[in-house]
């Protein structure tokens, strides 16, 4: 039985409260109306093509270059989690990716949804190439009480064997049905300051709903699963607030950029989310 605790429940409402009366939705920061539409409307937005095919598989194989001979790169940043391989500031390291990076298409979509402060964090390359393997990201969840915009730039064809990523459209929209868990998010942080990553093992779910639960809510609030399939070059940009999944590899692998948008002045430094945003899909 869950027990209530009113004080942390008044410092989440109020930070939460504080949050998002920040969040300021400019459409005239977003070069494709069209996509910002489908943001605001279905908490996410794909966009096949953002590069040709040719040039991300070429992307991909630079960076799969760039991960095989990491020893040789010292100061490369690199991390495991969840069955990813993640080079961090991947953009030091390999400088043709400001075509996905610093494009004006993705970050004014992203600051256009978010806010005209948001900053990017660290960006990263993503490899998934282990098969079948268990993660809490398996379960549908969301990401944070705050909006973090997230996009990918496939550098790999990624069909429905290859680990694409599922989203309930429509579940970035606050409810009640999230506030217990947003709530839960809020105590984990504030814990993941004073000392550890994840508290206790129940924390490592933070956020998590299992399947007949998000069925249900799919069901009862009218979500519609999504998969996120595309061919390399495809860009897929989301609101980790709405629900969303990883799934596990049954085959070849997956390589993406990737990269997070949030407000500066949050509840916990910028810089000590990197770990965090590693451990969610
Ligand atoms: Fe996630």
């Amino acid at each position: 039985m869950r027990r209530f605790e009113l004080f942390p429940f008044l410092q989440y409402y109020q930070k939460r409260h504080q949050y998002h009366r920040r969040r300021k939705v400019t459409p005239s920061l977003a070069p494709r109306q069209d996509l910002l539409q489908c943001l605001l409307q279905d908490g996410i937005a794909i966009m096949e093509n953002f590069i040709d095919r040719a040039e991300a598989l070429r992307l991909g194989r630079e960076v799969q270059h760039l991960w095989q001979n990491r020893a040789n790169h010292p100061g490369m940043e690199t991390l495991r989690k969840n069955g990813r391989d993640l080079i961090l500031d991947i953009d030091r390291w390999l400088p043709e990716t400001k075509v996905f990076f610093e494009s004006d298409l993705v970050n004014g979509l992203a600051l256009a949804y978010l806010s005209p402060e948001a900053v990017p964090l660290r960006k990263s390359s993503v490899l998934t190439d282990h098969a079948n393997e268990d993660a809490n990201i398996n379960f549908y969840h969301f990401d944070h009480w705050e909006r973090w915009p997230r996009a990918f730039l496939y550098l790999t064809d990624v069909t429905e064997l290859n680990a694409p990523m599922y989203y309930l459209k429509g579940s970035h929209h606050w409810g009640l049905w999230r506030q217990s868990k947003e709530q839960d998010f809020f105590r984990y942080y504030e814990i993941r300051l004073g000392k550890e990553t994840h508290p206790s093992l129940e924390s490592r779910y933070t956020g998590c709903f299992l399947p007949p639960e998000s069925s249900t809510l799919s069901r009862q609030l009218g979500f519609s699963e999504v998969v996120c399939t595309g061919q390399a070059g495809t860009l897929v940009v989301f609101d980790t607030y709405g629900l969303h999944r990883a799934s596990p590899l049954q085959q070849g692998y997956r390589l993406a950029f990737s990269t997070t948008w949030r407000l500066p002045e949050v509840s916990f430094p910028l810089e000590q989310t990197t770990e965090q945003e590693a451990t969610r899909c």
